[in-house]
Formats: structure tokens, C-alpha cells, sequence
């Protein structure tokens, strides 16, 4: 029987455009939302890897333009650099925030759009649920890897410098209102990261397939990206030039984002944010390790909901019981991480990554805390986090 809640909510107001020539479409799109100059928030990386220019190329012929740059978003975003951001637009006469970049510099461009439409720089008041109060600017977001989702989700994650925390933003005011994937934008990403983001995805995908919050509509874009990921990860892996592969994996990242934003995720991300917090593990690489160990230790809570992606992942015998077909599911997901392994050196294990048997406790108690914790299917004590990551070092 497929799972239907009493009650559920599913929102996502972004129109998409994806395709070979999505990114022509930019200027066009702008019009729509009343907007002609925009504001490029990106990052060194992409202005390097040329991406930004293709951006600017766009806008040949076009009555809208960019009015200004801003390349020097960080790894992670903070409400300084977001600062910088609503005065260089307020400066430059802007009237559109075009975000070309990954999660750092979609965050960063929502981040701005709250400080500009609320007319503070605190965005500390805006932590937590539904904060906002006033409709936002136009943004257009445009993502440079497959992975994150960020731009089909109301979140925003940016560090407060001053308190040393990572505020968690959430508001239906500042989901993008375009999303535009381009296959060109992701063709330069190295297999490695490109394994990464991509794992960062299927990890979305899956988790936002048995936590809490599930219910039939995130479970439809759940599936879509699971299939998209299980296309197109190992051919954008071994063969970066490959657009069909690299629109395949965008779409997939895209409607993980949208699953997971819907449903959460659970106990892997709790343990990826906190290896990212405690020992600066990179959170695809850390989603990739975890996530085998986390779809296991649900198998004793949900067996029959993780075994209804044995036909999706094309494992698992029709007359096994429900935990021998979760298992095959572990199994499959295993044998995408060994061969990620195989292909680009994707680290399997926590150790790999220059984690110290230390650090597991630490680790252990951080995930504990981490607020994804809540919608996983099975209870988590602090024991049970430390016997995953000890499994998975
Ligand atoms: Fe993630």
C-alpha cells in the first residue's frame, strides 16, 4: 500500500526552463517580471570557468542588460557578503537578482532579496519559518552544478559572522521565480565534485522518499530524480562533455530539490552537516558515505516504504519480503558509491576524507542536534549515531 498522510502541504512556485537553450531565454524571462537590469551574483570559479560570460552573451540584442557583478560570494555565504550584495544593487539602479553559481551563491542572492524587500541588514529576524513580510524582487536562479537543489526551494542557509551560527531561512517569499538549466553551465564541473553533487542529489532524493513528511506528490518527484540520477551520474562522471548527462543530472538535482524541500530529509544529512561542522567533510562527499548506513538503519522502521525503490532502482525480487528488498536497495545504492569510488576516487569511507576516530563523538553529538533529525523515520539517540559513524569510518 503506498503511504497517504491524513494531512500534507506541497509547494513549488518556480517556473523551470531547461534545455540547450534555456540560457538564451534570460532576458525574455526578466521582461516578464518587469525587470531590464540585473544584478549577476556568482562566485571567482564561474567567471573563471567562463560561465559568467556565457551569461552575459544572453543578453545580445536584448533591451534588458546586466548593471552589475558581484563575483566574490564565498564557500559559505554570510549575512556580510549579503550585505554587500543589497548595497552594490541598490547602487547600481537594479531591479532583478540573477544568481549563476552553486548553493553558496543561490543562498547568498535569497539572502539579499530578504535584506532588500525588508529594508534591514539583521537578518537574524528573519531566522526560522515564514518570517518575511513583503513580496520579494525578481530572481532568476541559475544553477553551475547538479546537486543542491536551491533553486527550487524556499531555504536559505547564511552564516551570522558576529554570533558564529548558521541561520536557516525559510519562506515561500524566496524561492526563485525562474530556474533556468542549462547544460552548458555544468559541462566544466570535475568528475569528482561532479560524483559529489550528484550523490548530494540521489541523497535528497532518497531521504525525502521515507521521511516524515512524504506523501504522494513529493514521492512522484522523488522517483523521477532517483531514475535521472541512475541514468546520468556514472555517464557526467565519465564523460563531463556529455549535455544530455549533464541536463539529465540538473533535472535530477532539481526535482530532488523540490522532493526534499517538501518532505525533508533525515538522519544522513543530520550526520553530513555535522562531519561538514566538525571535520569540514564536503557535504556531497559526506551524503555519498552516509547514506547506504542511513537507508539501513531506517530499515527497521520502514522497511516496506524503502523496499518500493527496489523496482525503481531495478533490485530486489518481487516475492522477498519487504526487508530483504530494502536491503537490495542499501545494496544498489552501495554498488553506485563503489563505482563512483572506481571512476574518481569518490571516498567510501569517513576516514578517507581525513576524519580522526576523535572526532566521531563530536560528530555524533552535532547530529544529534541537527534540526533534519526530526523527520527521520527511525529515533536516533546520541549511541545509535555513533554506531553509524563508526560503521561508516
Ligand atoms: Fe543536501
Amino acid at each position: 500500500m503506498v503511504h497517504m498522510p491524513g494531512y500534507y502541504e506541497f509547494a513549488c512556485p518556480v517556473k523551470i526552463l531547461s534545455g540547450n537553450q534555456a540560457l538564451s531565454n534570460l532576458p525574455y524571462e526578466m521582461g516578464l517580471l518587469g525587470a531590464t537590469k540585473a544584478l549577476l551574483v556568482t562566485d571567482k570559479g564561474d567567471v573563471a570557468a567562463g560561465l559568467v560570460g556565457r551569461v552575459k552573451a544572453a543578453f545580445a540584442g536584448s533591451a534588458a542588460s546586466i548593471a552589475a557583478v558581484f563575483d566574490e560570494t564565498p564557500v559559505d555565504s554570510s549575512d556580510k557578503v549579503v550585505a554587500r550584495v543589497a548595497r552594490l544593487y541598490r547602487d547600481a539602479g537594479c531591479d532583478c537578482l540573477v544568481a549563476v553559481g552553486g548553493g553558496s551563491c543561490l543562498d547568498t542572492a535569497k539572502g539579499a532579496n530578504v535584506v532588500l524587500t525588508e529594508g534591514t541588514e539583521d537578518l537574524l529576524a528573519f531566522q526560522g519559518a515564514e518570517r518575511t513580510t513583503k513580496p520579494t524582487k525578481p530572481f532568476v536562479a541559475i544553477p553551475t552544478t547538479a546537486g543542491t537543489g536551491s533553486e527550487v526551494t524556499s531555504a536559505a542557509v547564511i552564516t551570522n559572522v558576529d554570533k558564529g551560527i548558521k541561520m536557516a531561512i525559510t519562506s515561500y517569499r524566496i524561492y526563485p521565480h525562474v530556474a533556468i538549466l542549462d547544460p552548458k553551465m555544468t559541462l566544466s564541473v570535475p568528475p569528482r565534485l561532479t560524483a559529489a553533487t550528484g550523490m548530494d542529489a540521489m541523497t535528497h532524493a532518497v531521504e525525502a522518499f521515507y521521511c516524515l513528511q512524504k506523501n504522494p506528490v513529493s514521492d512522484a518527484f522523488a522517483v523521477a530524480a532517483i531514475r535521472l540520477v541512475l541514468d546520468n551520474l556514472v555517464r557526467s562522471v565519465e564523460d563531463g562533455a556529455n549535455e544530455q548527462a549533464r541536463l539529465g543530472m540538473a533535472n535530477a538535482a532539481l526535482l530532488a530539490g523540490i522532493s526534499f524541500s517538501n518532505s525533508m530529509v533525515g538522519l544522513v544529512h543530520s550526520l553530513a552537516h555535522a562531519a561538514g561542522g566538525v571535520a569540514h567533510v564536503p557535504h556531497g562527499v559526506a551524503n555519498a558515505i552516509f547514506l547506504p548506513w542511513g537507508v539501513e538503519y531506517n530499515i527497521g522502521k520502514c522497511a516496506d516504504v524503502i523496499a518500493e525503490l527496489g523496482p525503481v532502482m531495478g533490485v530486489g525480487a518481487a516475492s522477498a519480503s519487504a526487508e530483504e528488498r530494502a536491503r537490495a536497495v542499501v545494496g544498489a545504492l552501495r554498488g553506485l558509491t563503489g563505482r563512483l569510488y572506481e571512476i574518481c576516487g569518490l571516498p567510501l569511507a569517513l576516514k578517507d576524507t581525513g576524519v580522526k576516530p576523535e572526532q566521531l563523538e563530536a560528530i555524533a553529538r552535532a547530529a544529534i542536534n541537527d534540526g533534519t533529525l526530526a523527520m527521520n523515520p527511525a529515533e536516533v539517540s546520541y549511541e545509535d549515531a555513533l554506531a553509524v559513524l563508526r560503521k561508516a569510518f
